[in-house]
């Protein structure tokens, strides 16, 4: 598949790479095409492509949303509705308020009754949003060991054809794929990223990812 990616940042280089390691294409976007960091990130990455978030999103078949979470709709609006429209978006990003976690405890700037991938899908009614990649750090992200197998990654959306594709890249990618529903299930999801995030300020931990028990 040719996968374009809105967002140079750790997770965006995290999924771009795994990408690359099953075969997709790739185009790494950002505000400005020219930007050091994806002359830095081409010239480690040969096969890679660069561009700004609506080369990106032209380019991809399916686009990965990786953005600081206050900057989400305004990147979405600069990628182009029209390059968005019927494509699969794997949305990585969370609602991070601009401000200090409490005894570990993010602040987000959405409430439990409207969660940012809904605002998204709102604005941008014909991409296929599917919450993904949220819960955990970015270097657990692709094929990540763990003794107990392979960990659950929580994902929702309303395509159910998108959340296919998806379920099959998590498959490549090593984890096991639980899909909760529509995109209301975006307000759960969503705070998973508090939750993995307090072992890490609290006590240095980063090593872990969620697993869903089921009985039989
Ligand atoms: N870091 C992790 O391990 C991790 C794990 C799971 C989920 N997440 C979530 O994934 C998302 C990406 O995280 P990240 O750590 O890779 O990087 P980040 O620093 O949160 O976001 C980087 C991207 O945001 C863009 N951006 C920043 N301000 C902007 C603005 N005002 N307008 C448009 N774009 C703007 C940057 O654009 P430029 O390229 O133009 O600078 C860059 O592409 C976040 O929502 C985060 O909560 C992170």
């Amino acid at each position: 598949m040719k996968i374009g990616v809105l967002g140079s940042g750790d997770v965006g280089k995290a999924l771009a790479g795994g990408f690359f390691k099953y075969g997709h294409q790739v185009m790494l976007g950002s505000r400005d095409a020219d930007a050091s960091k994806l002359t830095e990130w081409a010239a480690q990455n040969p096969a890679g492509q660069t561009g700004n978030f609506a080369d990106a999103a032209r380019f991809g078949d399916l686009v990965v949303l990786a953005m600081k979470g206050t900057a989400a709709l305004d990147a979405l609006r600069l990628a182009g509705a029209a390059n968005l429209a019927g494509k699969p978006v794997i949305d990585a990003t969370n609602p991070i308020a601009d401000a200090p976690p409490v005894n570990g405890v993010l602040k987000f700037f959405t409430t439990l009754d409207q969660s940012l991938m809904e605002q998204l899908q709102s604005a941008f009614p014909d991409a296929h949003f599917v919450k993904a990649f949220n819960s955990v750090g970015n270097s657990l992200m692709v094929n990540p060991q763990f003794a107990e197998g392979r960990p659950t990654m929580f994902i929702c959306g309303n395509n159910p054809a998108a959340k296919a594709t998806v379920g099959a890249i998590l498959d490549q990618f090593g984890w096991e794929t639980a899909d909760m529903g529509n995109v209301e299930a975006a307000r759960a999801i969503e705070p998973l990223c508090m939750l993995w995030l307090i072992p890490g300020f609290t006590r240095n931990e980063w090593g872990h990812a969620f697993k869903l028990l089921r009985r039989d």
